[in-house]
């Protein structure tokens, strides 16, 4: 039996463990200077002039969202095609979620669909980047600033991705990451949110924090005492700690590095597979240049998915399927959303499968994914 292939995995050097055991000798295990120095490499790889690091990516959404305004009686518009995340951190604060279908090519939001679902409760147009490809951000903008609601992006999938040459952490009004170790760089759980709004920025923090701040200038009674801080939002503790910021800095030094290898991936399969006629390849529009934290290709046969996924799976691959629309979930459906929602993003889901890709993979690695795929699909045929 030859060695099982996950569909992901990080990619941990030597720099990266000696990061983590400096931090372990040193006065600060939870949130210290080595978060702040993540927050920093964060916003310098970004562009970003704000970052908040979180304890995972989830946090980030729910910080985000609340950092945005959202509150009970409000409404977001979202993809059905991720994960569960991304719907659940605005449930978390009594609001309404609205699944729009996605575009065809991509699996992102589409923009059109957006436009004819917008209400005057929709506060939140929140775009998914797909498999670290960004979505119509532009347009989108166009809608969002149109309307008066707040464009904010789960790109949990495509830091170090750019749209229009113009990186992700930039493209929407506040930007939440994960760094899940699937994911484009890792602190083994962890996530952030990135901003250019300094208001927006600080709302994320104070929320990430039980709400407290120890602010002098933000007090109503900054005169008690050395010893006072205050409350003035319901938040979470939702801190990084220092031994996982430090294995953030360390990682993000490889950003740029990992990103491009995912690239020389795709680029391979895209050659490989290309011929395949019982296959779609992952939609890329030309002004994008995407992360590629998924390589997700689609077989024209719904019928054959399951086979595939199957036969793929008893070669040792560890394939997967990203994603059953949210509102598949029994939770969600129990909230009332229907099967036939978004029939766009239901046909996606019925013909997907995610193939291995991350930076670690070798090219003979690559090789061995196209073969199996292409002695499935003959076997199968
Ligand atoms: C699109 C998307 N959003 C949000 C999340 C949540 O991130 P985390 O696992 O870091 O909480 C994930 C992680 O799987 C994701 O893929």
């Amino acid at each position: 039996m030859t060695d099982f292939l996950p569909y992901g995995r990080q990619s941990v050097d030597e720099d990266d463990i000696q990061a983590v055991v400096e931090v372990l000798r040193s006065d600060f295990l939870t949130t210290g200077p080595a978060v702040a120095r993540f927050e920093q490499a964060l916003a310098a790889a970004t562009g970003a002039e704000h970052t908040v690091a979180v304890n995972s990516g989830t946090s980030a959404l729910h910080a985000m969202y609340f950092a945005a305004g959202l509150g009970p009686g409000d409404e977001i518009i979202t993809s059905p095609l991720t994960f569960a995340a991304t719907a659940n951190a605005a449930l978390y604060l009594g609001t309404t979620v609205k699944f729009v279908d996605v575009e065809t090519d991509t699996g992102n939001l589409d923009p059109q669909l957006v436009a004819e679902s917008l209400t005057e409760r929709t506060k939140l147009i929140v775009a998914v980047d797909f498999a670290g490809h960004p979505a119509e951000y532009d347009a989108l903008r166009e809608l969002a600033d149109r309307h008066g609601a707040i464009l904010v992006a789960d790109a949990a999938h495509s830091l170090g991705a750019s749209y229009k040459d113009r990186p992700v952490g930039t493209l929407a009004t506040a930007t939440a990451v994960s760094f899940h170790p699937v994911k484009p760089v890792t602190t083994a759980e962890g996530g952030a949110v990135l901003t250019d709004d300094a208001d927006l920025a600080r709302r994320a923090r104070l929320f990430q924090t039980h709400g407290i701040t120890r602010a002098q200038d933000e007090m109503l009674d900054p005169d008690e005492g050395p010893w006072w801080y205050e409350q003035h939002h319901l938040g979470f503790n939702y801190r990084l700690t220092d031994v996982q910021a430090a294995l953030g800095t360390s990682q993000m030094a490889r950003l740029a590095h990992f990103i491009e290898r995912r690239r020389e991936i795709a680029r391979q399969y895209d050659a490989a597979l290309a011929s395949l006629s019982s296959l779609e390849l992952p939609g890329r529009r030309p002004y994008v240049d995407p992360g590629w934290h998924l390589y997700v290709i689609r077989v024209q046969e719904a019928a054959l998915r399951r086979p595939l996924f199957e036969a793929l799976r008893s070669r040792g691959l560890g394939v997967q399927v990203h994603y059953l629309p949210v509102y598949y979930h029994p939770y969600y459906a129990q909230l009332g959303y229907q099967r036939g929602l978004a029939p766009i993003a239901e046909d996606f889901y019925a013909r997907a499968i995610s193939l291995p890709i991350f930076r670690a993979m070798s090219d003979d690695d690559v090789s061995r994914v196209v073969e199996a795929v292409e002695r499935s699909l003959r076997e199968l045929a």
